[in-house]
């Protein structure tokens, strides 16, 4: 049975995305801080490993990487996990920059530590590697420095990745607006009814998973934007 890893995975995406998974018959290590939480996200998965921490520690992550070498293999790394910094979102001028080290803390070195963690037995599964990013990444919107900046080191990590890595997928992944707590949270007191549910988002990552293009950046919303050819192009 293929094993995937995703972390965050107790509201959301992360959870939508597991559930999907976990349907299709997956073993799954899934992590978040709030165990409460996860332990109701994943009530009912056939084969889970629920794993209640913060991504950014490493003792967390090593129990992420005993799960999985309990489970003997590695299909995906799903590194969903993120912060969005402080809400309202400030500007950089003001921006905080304890918090902009936590950001980045969770949004880039965490995903990159558990690459690195386990770039072994994903890569002795053929796997991939699917990084969740955000359209903060390529756009310059007002507030969303801290965010978007982490979010475009991300980016860049999978593409220099996708070079480095020949036998893994490496995929930098942008699901687009979602109706989450993280969304909630960038716009404070909006209504946001109308943003699709993260379930919508999940056929997009599911076709990663199964399709295997190559390695890039991709959006939910097109599917194929840009691929490593063009990047380096
Ligand atoms: N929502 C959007 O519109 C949108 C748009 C573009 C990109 N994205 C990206 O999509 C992904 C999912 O976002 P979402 O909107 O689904 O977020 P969400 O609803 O806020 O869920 C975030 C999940 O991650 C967990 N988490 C957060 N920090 C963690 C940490 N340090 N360690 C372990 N788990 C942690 C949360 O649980 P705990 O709080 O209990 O830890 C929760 O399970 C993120 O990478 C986000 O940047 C979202």
């Amino acid at each position: 049975m293929p094993v995937a890893l995703i972390t965050g995975a107790s509201r959301g995406l992360g959870r939508a995305a597991a559930r999907a998974l976990a349907d299709r018959g997956w073993s799954l290590v899934a992590d978040a801080r709030r165990e409460d939480d996860l332990t109701d996200a994943v009530r009912g998965f056939p084969d889970v490993v629920a794993i209640a921490g913060d991504v950014t520690s490493p003792g967390h992550r090593a129990h992420l990487v005993a799960a999985i070498r309990q489970l003997g293999r590695l299909d995906v790394l799903v590194n969903n996990a993120s912060s969005l910094g402080p809400s309202p979102l400030p500007p950089l001028r003001s921006y905080e920059l304890g918090e902009l080290r936590r950001v980045y803390e969770t949004n880039v070195l965490a995903p990159l530590a558990l690459i690195q963690l386990l770039a072994g037995p994903l890569e002795a599964a053929g796997g991939a590697i699917i990084n969740v990013s955000s359209d903060a990444a390529v756009e310059a919107y007002p507030g969303w420095g801290g965010y978007g900046s982490s979010k475009a080191a991300l980016d860049q990590l999978t593409a220099v990745l996708a070079a480095e890595e020949g036998a893994l997928r490496c995929y930098a992944f942008d699901p687009g607006d979602m109706r989450t707590d993280m969304h909630q949270h960038a716009f404070p007191g909006e209504d946001i009814s109308d943003r699709p549910e993260p379930e919508s988002v999940v056929p997009a990552l599911l076709r990663l998973i199964d399709e295997r293009p190559p390695s890039g950046r991709y959006r939910a919303a097109d599917r194929a934007v840009q691929s490593v050819e063009k990047v380096q192009s």
